[in-house]
């Protein structure tokens, strides 16, 4: 065959393998088969030697414009084929932007947490630090401290768990009160603690062995019970309304001398009687009092220097009247259509 003829069939040939070729393996089978050692352009350029220097140089230019052809051919071809595995890929994973998305639920804040939120961005625009305490606390803080040594008559109100003898989850708040001002080291201090407290009692519409307080503790120089009751107003008319009053009861507490029940108007009727106040006009809200002389003492405070004032409330019995609920045990139970409202 003439050598011309030769190099043209053998390129119709190599163009129809890489034209037919699906997958780059084939493509490159292709070009070992048309150009590689054992290719017959590779016999033919061995018959190369017996030509003159004119038929040569002809024939190699005419190979080497063959090999450039087809190297270019392979090349694209591969190109082409990448690209549609690419496309093939991409169509197979396409996101219709269209279809609606999937509903994640999103949760709110519980109830309680709403409540003693709130508190603390009251307080502390007033200036108060939040505090912090253990639940599981020492006889001595929870009690002895407060003014209630062992055998005192007034820890029965508190019946409580005991983990060891001297060890037992918090009946109360007011060990934080303690623990702050060992901390404060004679030093002033103004601070509220909201958290979890513990006492034996049995589970109805209105009791919780476990519930929540926040504690509020006021120790300075000339810090008087007008304090007091100016700081619960404020509290409870941000809570309630700015019309609420507040109101003091004389009551006892072992910590707190005078010690007070606080009531605040109605928010419902604003004082006139209604169902929420029993027909009151009031409702009893917290325990509060000046700091007892012995607790500062004990605490290393000299009284003649610094007094004090300090308040329980209960976060519950907020969350109950603000929101009208009416079984305690709602906050416990994790129903989600319960806790959904709030
Ligand atoms: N700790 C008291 C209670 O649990 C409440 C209280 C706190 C009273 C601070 C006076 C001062 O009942």
């Amino acid at each position: 065959m003439e050598t011309e003829e030769l190099l043209k069939s053998l390129e119709e040939e190599a163009n129809l393998a890489i034209d037919n070729a699906s997958q780059v393996q084939e493509v490159n089978e292709a070009k070992a088969q048309f150009l590689g050692k054992k290719s017959k352009l590779n016999a033919l350029m061995a018959t190369m030697r017996d030509l003159s220097a004119e038929g040569r140089k002809e024939l190699g230019e005419k190979i080497n414009s063959f090999k450039t052809a087809l190297e270019n051919k392979v090349r694209e071809k591969i190109q082409a084929l990448e690209d549609a595995k690419i496309n093939a890929m991409l169509a197979s994973q396409e996101i219709d932007v269209t279809l609606p998305g999937k509903q994640i639920m999103d949760g709110n804040l519980h109830p309680l947490t709403k409540i003693y939120s709130e508190i603390e961005e009251i307080c502390s625009s007033m200036g108060f630090k939040v505090a912090d305490g253990p639940e599981v606390e020492c006889d001595l803080y929870n009690f002895e401290m407060l003014n209630l040594p062992k055998g005192h008559p007034a820890r029965e109100m508190q019946d409580s768990y005991y983990i060891t003898e001297n060890m037992l989850l918090r009946t109360q708040t007011s060990p934080v009160q303690i623990r702050t001002l060992l901390a404060a080291k004679g030093e002033p201090v103004k601070i509220i603690c909201p958290g979890k407290v513990y006492r034996r009692d049995n589970d109805d519409a209105t009791h919780s062995h476990q519930f929540m307080q926040c504690e509020g503790l006021v120790v300075g120089p000339n810090v008087t019970m007008a304090d007091l009751k100016g700081t619960l107003q404020t509290i409870f008319r941000k809570l309630f309304g700015e019309d609420v009053k507040v109101r003091f009861r004389p009551s006892f507490f072992p910590f707190t001398e005078p010690s007070v029940e606080v009531d605040f108007s109605c928010f419902k009727c604003h004082g006139e009687g209604c169902p929420l106040c029993k027909q009151n006009g009031w409702i009893e809200v917290l325990g509060a009092g000046m700091v007892h002389p012995n607790v500062l003492k004990m605490a290393g405070y000299d009284p003649e220097k610094m007094q004090g004032f300090a308040f329980g409330i209960g976060i519950e019995r907020i969350a109950m009247l603000k929101y009208g609920i009416d079984d305690i045990r709602n906050f416990y139970n994790d129903d989600v259509r319960f806790l959904k409202q709030f």
